[in-house]
């Protein structure tokens, strides 16, 4: 290793997902079902906003916390659903700016956070950064919010439950008694609650409950990435106790500094795009997936995000999905979100052409 790289930097690595991609460079056209973004693009309206806002010379730097309209309508729309006495909103470059932020802000050397597995790649990374200790609980098979597993974890070391609904990798989406039970449980035992609602407008067979509405001292981290495919324009949004916000801002004024302003006027005028066909669209991939896979595969159906999670057929998800590419089908193993190796993650934000493709690439791998 090279003498000036921090020892922070060698508690986690990224060779797995790359491993894949590496794999991935070599074909041609893949049929590729491992995308974690939306298939269609930033909205008219948003487009438009952001280059009347760059015309506008809005090319600055914004105020840390964002610029006022944005924070003012996304704080009014938290009000108006939460009522309570103090909760505060910022805008962060990105969910995973806020993610980072509140790790920063929040876990010191030895705490531990509890978190299910399987579970977004960047969780246990930036866990350890802060020199915390990552505790995935196990979902399987059902990949469920199990708050008996999490109440088993905690010890006294416990600074936080990180929860995530509709869920990266696995698309399966908590019921509201679930995250009322988790919320209920971190406020009884002080523990800090994260919720990373990115995927809340995917939401296909119930409404999105937030487990802030049950603890009102939960940190909620959601942004614009997901709902409206400007995952490369960097703005997400922060909300919870006024002093955790003040503390997350004191580390994005030395840090990020603000999320980029035009696209902050962008995401102002994304609030009144209506999601609905999007939203319709994506409900009959899933669906179209389900009905593909259901047969041959283990799956559980994904109520919300645009994942799904099958069990891969043989003893290694990681070798099915060398099969998988093989045969010019790029998915991802389930051991780059997990600590086991026995499923693959899909992605059906695809056209249904090429989802067509890969179900039938992938009953074919199971037969
Ligand atoms: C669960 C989850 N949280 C956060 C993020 C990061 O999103 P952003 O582009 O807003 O940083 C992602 C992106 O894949 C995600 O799946």
């Amino acid at each position: 290793m090279h003498p000036w790289i921090a020892q922070r930097t060698t508690t986690f690595d990224s060779s797995g997902i790359r491993k894949v991609f590496d794999l991935a460079a070599k074909l041609k056209d893949p049929v590729n079902l491992s995308i974690g973004q939306p298939d269609f693009d930033v909205p008219q309206p948003i487009q438009d906003a952001a280059i009347q806002a760059i015309r506008d010379g809005k090319n600055a730097y914004s105020p840390t916390q964002g610029i006022a309209p944005l924070r003012d309508a996304i704080n009014d729309r938290v009000q108006q659903q939460f009522g309570h006495d103090d909760r505060d909103v910022f805008i962060s470059s990105g969910t995973s700016g806020g993610l980072v932020l509140s790790m920063l802000a929040m876990i010191d050397p030895g705490d531990e956070v509890i978190f299910m597995d399987p579970y977004f790649v960047m969780y246990p990374a930036l866990i350890r950064l802060c020199g915390g200790v990552p505790v995935p609980v196990d979902s399987y098979p059902d990949f469920r919010l199990h708050v008996d597993r999490i109440e088993a974890a905690i010890t006294d070391k416990t600074k936080m439950i990180l929860v995530n609904s509709p869920a990266n990798p696995t698309g399966v989406t908590a019921t509201e008694q679930e995250l009322r039970d988790v919320a209920l449980l971190a406020k009884e035992k002080n523990i800090a609650l994260l919720s990373d609602e990115i995927y809340s407008q995917f939401m296909y067979d119930a409404p999105f409950y937030s487990p802030a509405t049950d603890n009102d001292q939960t940190i909620v981290i959601d942004g614009f990435s997901k709902s409206h495919a400007m995952t490369g324009w960097r703005v997400g949004y922060v909300h919870g106790p006024s002093e955790i916000i003040a503390t997350m801002l004191k580390i994005q004024q030395y840090s990020f500094v603000c999320a980029p302003q035009p696209a902050q006027w962008a995401a102002l005028s994304a609030l009144d795009v209506p999601l609905t066909g999007h939203i319709d669209d994506y409900r009959h991939k899933r669906d179209l997936v389900m009905q593909g896979l259901s047969e041959k595969y283990e799956i559980e159906k994904p109520g919300g995000a645009f994942y799904a999670f099958p069990k891969a057929p043989g003893s290694s998800g990681e070798a099915f999905v060398h099969r998988a590419i093989e045969a010019g089908l790029l998915i991802i193993p389930g051991n780059i979100f997990s600590g086991r190796d026995s499923h693959f993650r899909i992605s059906f934000a695809a056209s249904d052409e090429t989802l067509h493709r890969g179900i039938e690439i992938l009953n074919r791998l199971a037969s």
